[in-house]
């Protein structure tokens, strides 16, 4: 007994060790940057006392450049399962006390277990990410470290969540992991993510920058799109990643869980029929319209400062999760560009991932014209809002509020990229093109002709308007199965969900598609 008491002693002694990371000062100066430790983060998310660590007594075994004798408790990195609100999910974090959390060969092999594990057992996997990047003394170890990381990345894409958090600096090929995930959390004031940094990009091409206007959370959130969501500090930051989590299923095979939240699927809301304006050229906020649609007026948006012509958020519907896609009137009036493409086509990827129905809310000025568009790919990156529609599995629901022309009409999961069902509200207007342009076309002789061109003109347009402006020519044809009061818009999205359950769809098999890029 005795022995077994002192061998105790010896693994609580290294537990310490362990649990010391790089010591108080190194603690100290962590906390003083307003930034928890490693372990602290991983306690703030999970459950209380549920979190496992594994992995705690590795060590590194580099000798090169001094290495021998550093000492790099737990090898910078904590790594674990635990629980957020009682859900399974699998953790690493970067202990920056430790070595300034620079990977090496031991450190990605921890990265690389818990993720293994998380895909195993079918679970999300949260990153922390708070490190100097690949572990200069470890040199060609370190960046098999990451290449190791970047290829479980790819493979575990779609099959279990994937989440990046960023609380300190992420630079270098280190960004890319966070780059391969679902989702990117950056914390204000203290995370940047950059591939070359300040004094790099000075020295090539003579740009000053800072680290923060170079890639803080603000750069990321409302310029590059690299990350989704910002919060002010990493209490908001982590209450972030559980509202989330509260949306998404546990892996691939499985629905997100059900929200009993008792609001009532067949309410009627009256107020949808108040909210847009009385000229159909004048903007309105959209998350009016998703706020009074979704279970308790609860939406969490994702990408909310990026691509603001349009809207991407997780709500519920009957208690069920859903990814909600729509334009913004309020802001460009909606129009579809390259940002807004690739914002929308990789949410909409990623709730077909995870088995997610998708709601589109349609109201588009149509795609944005521009030279700078055009050069920049609005083609390929408009591409991909087709693709991801078509190819999404999930069930597909459509509302077309107003505006519906031309390639945005189809673009916005219409019927004809697989919606399962298409509502329109009676104001919608859905035709080739919006009445200026087509009376401009199909009147020009008669304009041209006229005695008073402007006022010939202005009723053909009226005329255009009437006729083909609307949401019966698409009804006639069976593409919108139904023009509803828009104050039965939850109720029959609902219904539509509810009769949607037993959706199974698959496409012929391949290897995989050649999505746009
Ligand atoms: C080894 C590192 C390190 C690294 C930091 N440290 N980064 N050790 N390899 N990459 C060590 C420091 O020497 C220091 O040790 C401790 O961590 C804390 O770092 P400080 O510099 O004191 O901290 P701070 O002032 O907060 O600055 C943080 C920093 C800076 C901005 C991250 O450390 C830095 O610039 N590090 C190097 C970043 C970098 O160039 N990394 C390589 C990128 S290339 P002591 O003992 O003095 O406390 C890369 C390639 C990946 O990552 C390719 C993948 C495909």
């Amino acid at each position: 007994m005795a022995k077994m008491d002192d061998k105790l002693k010896g693994l609580e002694e290294r537990r310490a060790k362990v649990l010391a990371g790089g010591g108080p000062k190194r603690v100290a100066a962590q906390h003083a940057k307003g930034k928890k430790t490693a372990r602290e983060r991983i306690e703030a998310l999970v459950d209380q006392g549920s979190f496992v660590e594994l992995d705690a007594f590795v060590e590194h075994r580099c000798t090169d450049l001094g290495m021998a004798d550093v000492e790099a408790p737990g090898e910078g990195a904590v790594i674990g399962y635990g629980t957020v609100n009682g859900r399974m999910v699998y953790l690493f974090a970067q202990d920056f006390t430790v070595i300034g959390g620079s990977l090496g060969e031991m450190h990605a092999a921890k990265i690389c277990k818990a993720m293994d594990m998380a895909v195993k057992v079918g679970c999300p996997c949260i990153g922390i990410n708070d490190s100097g990047g690949a572990r200069i003394q470890e040199g060609v170890d370190a960046l098999s470290g990451y290449g190791d990381i970047f290829y479980r990345n790819t493979l575990a894409s779609g099959v279990v969540p994937q989440i990046s958090v960023i609380m300190g600096p992420c630079a270098g090929g280190a960004v890319y992991s966070p780059a391969l995930t679902d989702f990117v959390f950056m914390t204000e004031g203290s995370s940047n993510m950059f591939i070359t940094g300040p004094q790099v990009i000075k020295a090539v091409t003579g740009e000053d920058v800072s680290a923060e206007d170079l890639g803080g959370a603000r750069v990321h959130t409302e310029v590059s799109g690299v990350a989704q969501f910002k919060f002010r500090d990493e209490e908001a930051t982590i209450e972030g990643i559980k509202k989330l989590l509260s949306f998404l299923p546990q892996n691939n095979i499985e629905d997100a869980p059900l929200a009993k939240n008792g609001d009532d699927p067949a309410k009627l809301v009256p107020q949808l029929g108040e909210v847009l304006p009385d000229s159909s050229n004048k903007p309105y906020d959209i998350r009016n319209v998703i706020e009074k649609v979704v279970d308790l007026g609860d939406y969490l948006e994702v990408q909310p400062d990026f691509a603001k012509n349009i809207v991407t958020c997780f709500g519920r519907l009957g208690g069920r999760s859903v990814g909600i896609i729509a334009n913004q009137p309020a802001v460009m009036a909606g129009v579809l560009d390259i940002n807004a493409s690739d914002k929308a086509s990789r949410f909409i990827r990623i709730c077909d991932s995870f088995n997610i129905p998708l709601v589109t809310f349609t109201d588009t000025a149509g795609y944005l014209p521009g030279v700078g568009q055009e050069h920049g790919g609005v083609i390929r990156h408009g591409a991909k809002l087709l693709y991801a529609y078509s190819e999404a599995t999930v069930p597909k629901l459509t509302v077309i509020l107003r505006k519906a022309y031309g390639g945005a009409y189809i673009a916005m999961c219409s019927r004809h990229l697989g919606a399962d069902q298409v509502f329109a509200w009676p104001s919608a207007e859905i035709a080739v093109m919006g009445p200026d342009g087509a009376a401009n076309i199909i009147f020009k002789k008669e304009i041209d002709e006229a005695a008073d061109p402007a006022a010939m003109r202005k009723d053909k347009i009226a005329e255009y308007k009437q006729n083909f402006a609307n949401p019966y020519k698409a009804a006639i044809r069976g593409y919108v199965d139904d023009v509803i009061d828009p104050a039965q818009t939850r109720a029959r999205l609902c219904s539509a969900l509810t009769m949607l359950l037993g959706k199974r769809q698959s496409h012929p098999a391949r290897k995989h598609g050649n999505t746009p890029v």
